[in-house]
């Protein structure tokens, strides 16, 4: 006997919305068969019902309430495509779940900020909220975690999980320009968000690394305690120091597990450029999974745009009308362990700038500091220069953060420092 048909209500019809009813349109006979039933959008919803948009609407039933959906008994599943932690996107999804419904919403800020208390109800409730496009976009990230990887223990979560900022990096070294200047273009060709913090801020990589972490480490999500650096300090001369000595430099989100707990971070970091992350250009998102059995893996796509994240939720609505329901972050979220978060004290290598007055035992006095925090100089460069003041580059050992930033504050205070000092931590993947 046929099934019935999976009747879903989609709220929001921007760049993904519009994506989600494009591919459930054109590829309706491919999803039909691997869904077992047909997919059948019986509401559509966003705020200005007569906005012009790239899709004739005509034939859906348009909601203006978008309450009223998820309170709508014929609908079983909610998709959230508005944005947002909280407002709308909050109680619709929040109210979907307590009436039975499944929830797909490509929403990180959202299950960043409340994923355990709404994964709770969906636990309470049986049913799915589906995440799949919140990060990464087209790359089945969370399936890998939560599903092909969930034997292994898991030790490092890394990833490129932020197109613009990758976009603004790899544009900056190939035209030679300065951050703000790259920075106004993306945003004039629409990359950036309109808070930009969120993308050059670091806190959209936030977002998806917390997700992350809960993901592959069986923990609590803890946004806030990620410690978060965008992009905005990275000047060009750093990106062409880097070039020089065989790295690139990329904003990763870095989530690693110890005995000591979990670290979750974002921070611009050098990687070599012959690493799998040193080759990634323009939008493109990467993550790599380490597992105890399985070694570390590797994952590459498209991290945004309407086709992509379009992908990953019918992905998702697929599976919900096949009957596969996961448990939101891979177990029950009752169960999910709060773990304790560590945010010091990172041991990696560190790239240095300083501005140094060009006269005899300057580099004397730089050594003794260094010596005195236990920082161990790898290589050490001082680049040519017309004036006064010499650029001295250095890369060090594997040193504690902590000790690093208390030399580099010390090193500020002398008078042959002549501009504030970068540090640029190096992961050499
Ligand atoms: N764009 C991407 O590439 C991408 C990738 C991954 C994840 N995401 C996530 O996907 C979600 C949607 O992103 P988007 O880029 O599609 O956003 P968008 O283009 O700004 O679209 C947002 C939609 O929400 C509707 N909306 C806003 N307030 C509403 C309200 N109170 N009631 C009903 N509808 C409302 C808007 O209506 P109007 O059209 O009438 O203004 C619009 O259709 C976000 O959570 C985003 O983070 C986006």
């Amino acid at each position: 006997m046929e099934k019935d048909p999976l009747k879903i209500g989609i709220i929001g019809l921007g760049t993904v919305g519009l994506g989600v009813i494009d591919l459930l349109t054109r590829n309706i006979e491919t999803i039909t068969l691997r869904a077992g039933r047909e997919i059948k959008i019986s509401g559509i919803c966003a705020k200005r019902k007569n906005k012009k948009r790239q899709i004739d609407l005509s034939k859906f039933q348009w909601i203006s309430d978008p309450l009223a959906l998820s309170n709508d008994d014929e609908i079983d599943v909610i998709v959230e495509l508005i944005g947002g932690e909280d407002g709308v996107a909050r109680s619709i999804t929040e109210k979907a779940l307590l009436n039975n419904k499944h929830v797909v919403t490509a929403n990180k800020a959202l299950i960043a900020h409340h994923g355990h208390y709404l994964a709770l109800i969906a636990e309470e409730q049986e049913v799915a909220l589906n995440f799949e496009a919140a990060v990464a976009g087209g790359i089945p990230i969370i399936k890998i975690l939560r599903e092909s990887l969930s034997g292994n223990e898991v030790s490092r979560v890394y990833g490129v999980i932020n197109g613009t900022c990758n976009y603004i990096l790899t544009q900056m070294e190939n035209d030679q320009q300065d951050y703000s200047r790259i920075f106004k273009q993306a945003q004039d060709l629409g990359f950036v968000e309109k808070d930009p913090s969120l993308d050059v801020g670091g806190i959209d990589s936030a977002h998806k690394i917390a997700i992350l972490a809960s993901l592959a480490f069986g923990s609590r999500i803890n946004f806030d305690n990620v410690l978060v650096k965008g992009i905005e300090s990275i000047s060009l001369v750093d990106i062409k120091n880097a070039n020089a000595m065989g790295y690139r430099i990329k904003l990763l989100g870095l989530a690693s597990k110890s005995k000591a707990g979990i670290n979750q971070e974002v921070e611009p970091c050098l990687v070599p450029r012959e690493s799998l992350f040193g080759k990634l250009d323009g939008g493109t998102n990467m993550v790599m999974v380490e597992g105890n059995f399985v070694g570390q893996t590797h994952y590459i796509g498209p991290g945004a745009g309407a086709g992509p994240t379009a992908s990953s939720i019918v992905s998702d609505l697929i599976d919900i009308a096949k009957g596969n329901i996961s448990t939101t972050f891979g177990q029950k979220a009752s169960q999910l362990k709060i773990s304790s978060h560590v945010t010091e004290d990172l041991v990696s290598s560190f790239y240095m700038r300083f501005l140094l007055t060009d006269k005899p035992g300057t580099l004397a006095q730089l050594a003794g500091i260094l010596g005195k925090y236990a920082i161990s100089i790898n290589r050490m460069r001082q680049l040519h220069h017309k004036d006064e003041n010499a650029p001295v580059l250095i890369v060090t050992h594997p040193t504690q953060k902590t000790s690093l930033k208390s030399a580099i504050e010390e090193i500020s205070t002398l008078e042959i420092c002549k501009s504030e000092p970068v540090y640029i931590r190096i992961e050499d993947l």
